[in-house]
């Protein structure tokens, strides 16, 4: 059994989680201990964006805090604590067993101050530290199965080769992932990310930042009627937008052009009133998450993976999660689709401490010294 203390700031989230995990019958289990994270969200909209120098002050103000809060809580949890003893940081750290973190991809601002967090934890403690790829840690979400919350969630982790699609605010690829730590990257976005195009479209539509869940929320103003006994289908079709680069032969994905075909929708117009911002919402929200789904059906059928996994802030969308669990009726056979938890699609610590348990596992650890930030960090491919 191994506690794992994890930290994350790779953007506007500072976050801290411990987690543990256990090999139990050759099968390997993770639990959440604590969670916690820290959102900028609110010191980032009046830029409509990330303003990296903000994020890292916040992340330097945040970390400390952050941390013990989530030793606090995992030790609070612990049977081996005696009740009413007050927080103490030398003996919180005697229950780690090693540190995750975060080194890249992100902001190098950012990144720099959950990293040197977690080096002088490690230097004090004298505990190895797993320097985690942040997109690797966005693949982990979908290895901690507590739960099924309905008869379609999947318990036990994804069986390999599995196909992942990874979107959020800094990325988009479709990547084969062929054992613990072994990636191919089969395709990606060649411009904007999926998270980025919904931020760009909302600033469009004069929503506010984060666009994701402010366009998802105004595309849910628009009345949909069943059709076909399951499928939903919205009642007016006001605006039509192109489902980008769906018939080329890669898998690779283009937004810009999504985008500014909103722009030029909206141009079109005499007055952008609410009716036309909710019918905008929901078109582009139906074209993006059309062309996520239709780039993994392709690579699904090219690879034949075990599993397909969901992952990332845009993971977080009610409708792609609807569209992504139907992807198995358009595949001659079975494979076992997974979508983490909603509070674990958006950046958070507990999927870097689910990636640094598999990095342990493999012996895949450093020492403080060794480790240092990425901000363009590959992830290690072809294997
Ligand atoms: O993974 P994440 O928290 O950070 C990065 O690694 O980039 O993803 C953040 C992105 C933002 O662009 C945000 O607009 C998007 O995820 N997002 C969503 C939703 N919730 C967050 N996109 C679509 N629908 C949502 N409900
Ligand atoms: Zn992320």
């Amino acid at each position: 059994m191994s506690k794992i203390l994890a930290i994350e700031t790779s953007c506007d989230e500072t976050a801290a989680a411990v987690v543990e995990g256990k090999e139990e019958n050759g099968k390997s289990r993770l639990s959440i201990l604590v969670n916690v994270v820290s959102s900028q969200i609110e010191l980032h909209k009046k830029f409509g964006g990330v303003y990296p120098e903000v994020a890292s002050r916040a992340h330097a103000e945040k970390i400390i805090p952050v941390i013990e809060e989530a030793l606090e809580k995992s030790e609070t949890q612990s049977a081996s604590r005696r009740t009413n003893v007050k927080f103490n940081l030398k003996d919180a750290m005697k229950e780690i067993d090693a540190i995750a973190v975060t080194y890249g991809p992100g902001l190098i601002g950012s990144l720099a101050v959950g990293l040197a967090a977690a080096k002088t934890l490690a230097y004090c403690f004298d505990k190895p530290i797993i320097p985690v790829h942040h997109w690797e840690g966005h693949i982990y979400s979908n290895f901690i199965r507590e739960k099924a919350k309905s008869k379609k969630q999947k318990v036990k982790i994804p069986g390999f080769p599995s196909l992942i699609l990874t979107v959020s605010g800094g990325h988009t690829s479709l990547i084969l992932m062929k054992d613990h730590g072994k990636y191919e990257i089969l395709g990606q976005t060649l411009d904007d990310a999926a998270g980025e195009a919904f931020d760009k479209v909302a600033r469009l539509l004069g929503l506010p930042y984060p666009g994701g869940p402010s366009i998802s929320a105004e595309a849910d103003k628009i009345k949909y009627q069943i059709v076909n006994s399951k499928i939903k289908e919205r009642c007016t079709q006001e605006f039509n937008l192109p489902r980008p680069m769906i018939n080329s032969k890669d898998l690779n994905f283009s937004f810009s052009g999504l985008k500014t075909a909103v722009l030029y929708k909206i141009k079109a117009l005499d007055k952008l009133d609410e009716k036309h911002k909710a019918a905008l919402a929901a078109e582009f929200q139906d074209a993006i998450t059309d062309t996520l789904v239709s780039k993994t059906i392709q690579a699904a059928k090219k690879y034949h993976p075990k599993s397909i996994c969901l992952t990332g802030g845009v993971a977080a969308n009610k409708m792609l999660r609807e569209k992504f669990l139907d992807i198995e009726k358009y595949l001659e056979y079975q494979p076992d689709i997974y979508i983490p938890a909603a509070e674990l699609t958006t950046d958070n610590a507990t999927m870097i401490g689910a990636a640094g348990y598999y990095h342990l596992l493999l012996g895949k650890t450093s020492k403080w010294y060794d480790i240092n930030v990425a901000s363009n960090a590959t992830l290690n491919s072809k294997e």
